[in-house]
């Protein structure tokens, strides 16, 4: 039975409503866990994003940004993957079903926590090629030229995700790697049908696609995209034959290296073959933090999302935001102070800590982050020109995709891996099928002068040869009383740490569950600049106004954040939240 069900989800989303009826009607022996991962995907067929409901598992739980993804990721957990079998199929899934994020161009950043406890975090962020430089992106006067950073083929870094991923399955796998390739392999060979969504983004972001792909691409054809089209990528399968048969060699060395050397040569980037052959993924050791009876286990740099978020927390946790209500003036009122602070600290002390010495431990000092907050004036908005980094006495660093799942046992992984923006430097390597990268726009191309996502930085992430550049990814995981209590992140560049954070804030302080935590209008400030960035409605009239009146300025954003996350419940159940934003589903057993 088990395997019919999976099989039948796989084909198409209108199908789920009417595999969902069959089930209910032939299931009512089987486990309820079945049953419960068709209704994951029944909310879908139905389109109404917004009525999304928090969904529960027994045994297992994936929430990812694409439904084949998370289908993938189920199927893997059933045939008896752990939570580590299932992350790298659902990698390597997203990155032919979500090409905009998922990846094998890029890199990311995650958390894994067994079910006995041990803790773990890896950085297969992309590094800077062997030739950059720091002035890579500057013109004759000193200018940074900044397109050259965000498209074509010197902004791509060399690429972390399969290495990562091979890693990873090294250290923690049971299945076979080839058994957690294969679906990618075939849904890139098949094709996969593309949602609304996706259709919309393919069609808007033609011309690019063809400027940067002049011998052509799967993902441009001469109609338009619709929803439901099928998407082969037959160069892609290739790859991700190579892939599961050879494991990293089949992406660092041999054809795929080829293709990526000739392509660099054809559009005058920097990565060599070198580069490849020589990338290693690192095991680093997790962020540890307190909040409210909660161990929060996140992400240490090259992110700067870990710390962030600790510093976030730590910021707050002497108000009591639960007494004051979620985005009522007061709780927003300290949110944003917090925020501005803690980017100011980002902005100066953050970077690769291969290169730069992080002052980690004094970052992370809870009277360091209280003490910051003590000239918070109630009456008027601090001015983030009045904010500079903290100082220590000895110091020396759209789009993305999180994805998070939780095994029958317990293991669980938080991940985070991205392009950079959506569908990175536009440039698909020929022959190869997959997208570069675009991260080199996440270094500090020149001191003080905003990326894409508004942060500036200065010498801590300054470019070098082979230093990885400076994320925000904040993949975390939460635990109580010595157990698993939530897998949580997201993407959206900056807002990222501020995303986790206020959905942490939303389950810790406000009680909300799982799906509603995420469904919650988020909003967002980072320093500079010195505006607070706002979804429709995140607050109503007169708490803006009030605020208004101490001086907060106030931006509309459409969406802030992609949160797909677990929460465990008292009865011992993984609670899903699958942001409604996206095209985010969660599905298990
Ligand atoms: O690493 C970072 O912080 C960025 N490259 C993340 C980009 C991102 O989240 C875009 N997504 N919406």
């Amino acid at each position: 039975m088990q395997k019919i069900i999976i099989q039948k989800i796989s084909k198409t989303l209108a199908q789920f409503k009417l595999i969902g009826l069959v089930l209910l009607l032939a299931a009512s022996n089987e486990a309820k866990a079945q049953v419960d991962s068709v209704k994951a995907f029944e909310f879908l067929s139905k389109g109404d994003k917004q009525t999304k409901q928090a969904l529960e598992f027994k045994n297992g739980a994936v929430v990812s940004a694409h439904p084949a993804a998370t289908e993938v990721g189920v199927a893997i957990l059933k045939k008896g993957g752990n939570a580590v079998d299932a992350t790298v199929a659902v990698q390597f899934a997203l990155a032919v079903v979500y090409p905009n994020a998922g990846n094998i161009g890029g890199g990311g950043f995650l958390i894994y926590r067994s079910a006995k406890g041990e803790i773990n975090s890896m950085d297969f962020r992309e590094k800077a090629p062997a030739l950059a430089n720091r002035d890579m992106f500057l013109d004759a006067n000193g200018n940074a030229i900044s397109e050259k950073s965000k498209e074509g083929h010197l902004a791509a870094g060399v690429p972390g995700s399969v290495a990562g991923m091979a890693e990873l399955h090294r250290k923690y796998g049971k299945l076979k790697w080839a058994d957690l390739v294969e679906p990618a392999y075939q849904l890139a060979k098949n094709g996969f049908k593309i949602t609304k969504m996706q259709a919309r983004e393919l069609n808007r972001l033609k011309q690019k696609f063809q400027q940067f792909n002049p011998l052509g691409t799967a993902f441009v054809k001469n109609e338009e995209w619709k929803e439901g089209d099928l998407l082969v990528q037959e160069e892609l399968a290739n790859t991700m034959s190579l892939i599961r048969d050879k494991g990293r060699a089949g992406f660092y060395e041999g054809q795929v290296a080829d293709f990526i050397a000739e392509e660099m040569k054809r559009g005058g980037g920097l990565i060599s073959k070198e580069d490849l052959k020589n990338y290693k993924a690192a095991w680093r050791t997790p962020i540890i933090g307190q909040y409210r009876g909660y161990k929060v286990i996140t992400m240490p740099p090259t992110s700067s999302g870990g710390i962030a978020l600790v510093q976030l927390l730590q910021s707050v946790s002497q108000y009591p935001l639960s007494k004051w209500g979620h985005n009522a003036d007061s709780t927003v009122q300290v949110m944003i102070e917090a925020e501005r602070r803690v980017y100011a600290d980002r902005a100066k002390h953050l970077g690769d800590p291969d290169f730069w010495k992080v002052p980690q431990k004094e970052l992370l000092e809870p009277a360091y982050n209280s003490a910051r907050m003590s000239n918070l004036n109630w009456n008027k908005a601090t001015l983030s020109t009045d904010i500079q980094a903290g100082e220590f006495a000895k110091k020396e660093s759209e789009e993305t995709t999180h994805f998070s799942i939780v095994d029958k046992d317990g293991n669980a992984v938080s991940l985070t891996t991205t392009i950079n923006t959506s569908y990175g430097n536009y440039v698909v390597v020929k022959g190869a099928g997959f997208f570069l990268n675009n991260e080199m726009d996440d270094f500090s191309v020149k001191p003080g002068t905003p990326n894409y996502f508004g942060l500036i930085g200065y010498e801590a992430n300054a470019i070098a040869p082979r230093k990885r550049m400076l994320s925000s990814m904040t993949p975390t995981i939460l635990e109580k009383d010595g157990k698993l209590a939530m897998v949580v992140g997201t993407p959206g560049g900056s807002t990222i740490i501020t995303s986790v954070f206020q959905t942490i804030v939303n389950v810790v302080d406000f009680g909300m569950d799982m799906q509603t935590a995420v469904n919650a209008k988020k909003f967002h400030h980072q320093w500079l600049p010195d505006i607070t960035n706002l979804e429709p409605e995140a607050l109503n009239e007169v708490t803006q106004q009030k605020l208004e009146a101490k001086g907060y300025k106030f931006d509309r954003r459409g969406s802030i954040g992609r949160v797909d996350a677990i929460l465990l419940t008292k009865k011992g159940t993984f609670q899903t939240g699958a942001d409604p934003r996206g095209d985010d589903t969660a599905g298990g057993w």
